[in-house]
C-alpha cells in the first residue's frame, strides 16, 4: 500500500497537486472501498484495484477535482452528489447557513426559503436538516445541476420540503420569501481564466464567472431581492474578494440595505445580510 501511494503521489505531484498524498489515499481508499484512514492497515490491494486505481490517478493527474472523481463531497457534515456540470461546495459558503441560522434561532420557524443559484442544492438541504418546519424553493439555470439538486434532496430526505426549478435567477411569480441564499457566480473573467485548471478547465463556467467586472449576478440579484423579500425578510449574499463596496452600492440602487458583512473563517468578508430599510439595526 505504502509503495503504491508514493508513485502515484510522485505522478501527482509532478502534475502540480499540491495534495498530492492525501488525493492518492482518498482515491486509493475509494478503490479499496475503505475510509481513506484505514488504507494503510489494508492488505496489498489486487490487480484490478491497482488498475481501476490507475485510472483514477491518471484522471486526477489530468487535474480534474478530487470531488468528481469520488462522485461527493461534504459540505455542513451532509454528503452531496457532485459532477461534471455542478460547482463543487465550497467550506466559506457555509458562512452563509451560520449566518441564517444566527439570524433565526427558533428552531421550528416555518421560513420560507429561497436558493437562487442552488447549484448541488447545498444551501437549500443544510438550512432545511436544520430547520425541519422551513421549506422553499432551489433555482438554477442549468439542467445538469439540477439534477444534482434533486438527488442531494432527495438523498437526504428533504424533496417534500424542497422544490428544484428551472428559471433564472427567480421562480415566476413567487415572493415573499423570509430568506434568500445566493452564491451567485462572482469572479471576472479575467480571474476566471486566472484560476487553477480544476476550476477552469472542469468545473461550469456559468457557476462562476460574471462578466468583465464579476457584478452581473449581483445586479439582476439586486432586482430579483427588492421583488421577492418579504417585508422583514432576509437575503444572504455570498461575495467575492473585495466587493462588499460595490454591492453595497448596487443593493441602496435597489431600494434594500445592507445590515452587515459577515466574514469567513479567513477573515474575508464573505456573506452579506440584506433587507428592506429600516427593518433591522445596521
Ligand atoms: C457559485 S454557483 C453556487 C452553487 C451552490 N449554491 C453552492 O453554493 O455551491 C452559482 C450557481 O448559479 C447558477 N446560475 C448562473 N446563472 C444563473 C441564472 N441566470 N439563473 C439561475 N441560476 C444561475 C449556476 O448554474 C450555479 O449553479
Amino acid at each position: 500500500v505504502r509503495e503504491t501511494l508514493a508513485g502515484a503521489a510522485d505522478r501527482l505531484r509532478a502534475a502540480g497537486i499540491e495534495s498530492a498524498r492525501l488525493d492518492s489515499r482518498v482515491l486509493l481508499a475509494q478503490c479499496l472501498g475503505l475510509s481513506p484512514d484505514a488504507v494503510f492497515a489494508a492488505d496489498a490491494p489486487s490487480a484490478p484495484q491497482l488498475e481501476t486505481f490507475e485510472r483514477l490517478i491518471a484522471r486526477r493527474a489530468g487535474r480534474e477535482p478530487l470531488a468528481y472523481i469520488t462522485g461527493r463531497r461534504e459540505f455542513w457534515s451532509l454528503s452531496f452528489a457532485v459532477g461534471p456540470g455542478v460547482l463543487i461546495p465550497r467550506p466559506e459558503t457555509e458562512t452563509l447557513v451560520e449566518a441564517v441560522l444566527a439570524e433565526y434561532p427558533e428552531p421550528l420557524a416555518p421560513l420560507r426559503v429561497l436558493d437562487i443559484g442552488t447549484g448541488s442544492g447545498c444551501l437549500l438541504c443544510a438550512l432545511l436538516a436544520e430547520r425541519p418546519r422551513a421549506s422553499g424553493f432551489g433555482v438554477d439555470s442549468s439542467t445538469l445541476a439540477l439534477d444534482f439538486a434533486r438527488r442531494n434532496a432527495a438523498r437526504h430526505g428533504l424533496d417534500a420540503r424542497a422544490r428544484l426549478l428551472e428559471a433564472s435567477w427567480c421562480p415566476a411569480g413567487e415572493r415573499d420569501f423570509d430568506v434568500i441564499f445566493s452564491n451567485p457566480p462572482y469572479l471576472t473573467e479575467e480571474e476566471f481564466e486566472l484560476s487553477p485548471p480544476e476550476i477552469r478547465d472542469h468545473e461550469p463556467r456559468i457557476a462562476l464567472a460574471a462578466g468583465p467586472d464579476g457584478l452581473a449576478a449581483m445586479r439582476a440579484l439586486g432586482l430579483v431581492f427588492a421583488r421577492t423579500l418579504g417585508h422583514a425578510g432576509l437575503a444572504f449574499l455570498e461575495i467575492g474578494f473585495g466587493q462588499c463596496d460595490k454591492i453595497d452600492e448596487i443593493m441602496g440602487s435597489c431600494g434594500l440595505e445592507l445590515r452587515r458583512a459577515i466574514p469567513d473563517l479567513s477573515e474575508v468578508p464573505r456573506c452579506l445580510v440584506i433587507g428592506r430599510p429600516g427593518k433591522g439595526g445596521a
